[in-house]
């Protein structure tokens, strides 16, 4: 693991810097992407700062944006081994009442933005025999109202995980897809407080994420479904 390198989408708050945290703990090197340059370098500061971490403005949903920043992480820190797809958003109202410009924002940025970022990977990946991590969901696998436009993302992301695992695993590449439950994260523009302490925390996917990195080369967890072992009985 030590001196591998790491490129996180949205690793500005949430999942996305846990994982950053977890994987410089584990003596990684870290790129981590927001929409804002000044947001990034604010999470680069309160992950220790440092020239093991690199802050990134890139907006997934242009592709060359995502490919000038695997140029970047190429270019500082000369390699490039795992790719965490993590960046996401989510509107949730019911078909009536969603927007198309909602519709849209979700679509291009947890599914077009998914593919941007692991097409713009590929290349580097392929000569690192890396590993592709996406972040998806339960939504992707259970439906719920009010839920289209994310569970459409979400749905779409599973299988646009799986069958790029297939394609590329036979190239060194290792592909998985996690699918958290509630997490405990400002996802929906959310404030956690105490009372969402039986929710997944962000570090428990950290967690996850590292299990699966260390995990024996001829094994792949290609689907990975984590939930709360104990949420509020309905
Ligand atoms: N929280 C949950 O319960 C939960 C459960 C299952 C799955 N997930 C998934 O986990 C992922 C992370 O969610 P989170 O809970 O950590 O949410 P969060 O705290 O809101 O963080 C979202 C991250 O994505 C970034 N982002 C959003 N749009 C972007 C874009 N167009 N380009 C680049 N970065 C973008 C944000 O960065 P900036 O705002 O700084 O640009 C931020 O770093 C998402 O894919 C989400 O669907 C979350």
């Amino acid at each position: 693991m030590r001196g591998k390198v790491a490129y996180i989408t949205g690793g500005s708050k949430g999942i996305g810097f846990a994982v950053a945290q977890s994987l410089l703990a584990q003596g990684l090197r870290v790129a981590i992407s927001s929409r804002s340059i000044e947001a990034a370098e604010e999470a680069k500061e309160r992950l220790g700062g440092g020239d093991n971490i690199l802050a990134l403005e890139s907006d997934v949903r242009s592709y060359k944006s995502e490919q000038t920043a695997i140029e970047q992480v190429n270019h500082t820190f000369g390699q490039l081994d795992v790719l965490i797809a993590n960046a996401g958003v989510g509107h949730f109202a019911p078909i009536n009442e969603l927007s198309a410009d909602q519709w849209k924002e979700v679509i291009d940025v947890n599914l077009t933005g998914v593919f941007h970022s692991v097409k713009a990977s590929l290349k580097s990946l392929e000569e690192s025999k890396g590993y592709i991590i996406t972040i998806a969901s339960l939504a992707g696998t259970n439906f719920f109202a009010g839920g289209a436009a994310y569970n459409a993302s979400k749905f779409g992301l599973v299988g646009f995980t799986q069958a790029v695992m297939l394609d590329v695993r036979h190239q060194g590449i290792k592909v998985s897809t996690i699918m958290p439950g509630s997490v405990s994260t400002e996802f929906n523009q959310r404030t956690p407080t105490d009372a969402d302490a039986w929710k997944i925390q962000p570090e428990d996917i950290g967690q996850i994420v590292v299990d699966l990195l260390k995990m024996n080369p001829r094994t792949l967890p290609s689907k990975v479904e984590v939930r709360p072992s104990r949420p509020p009985k309905k």
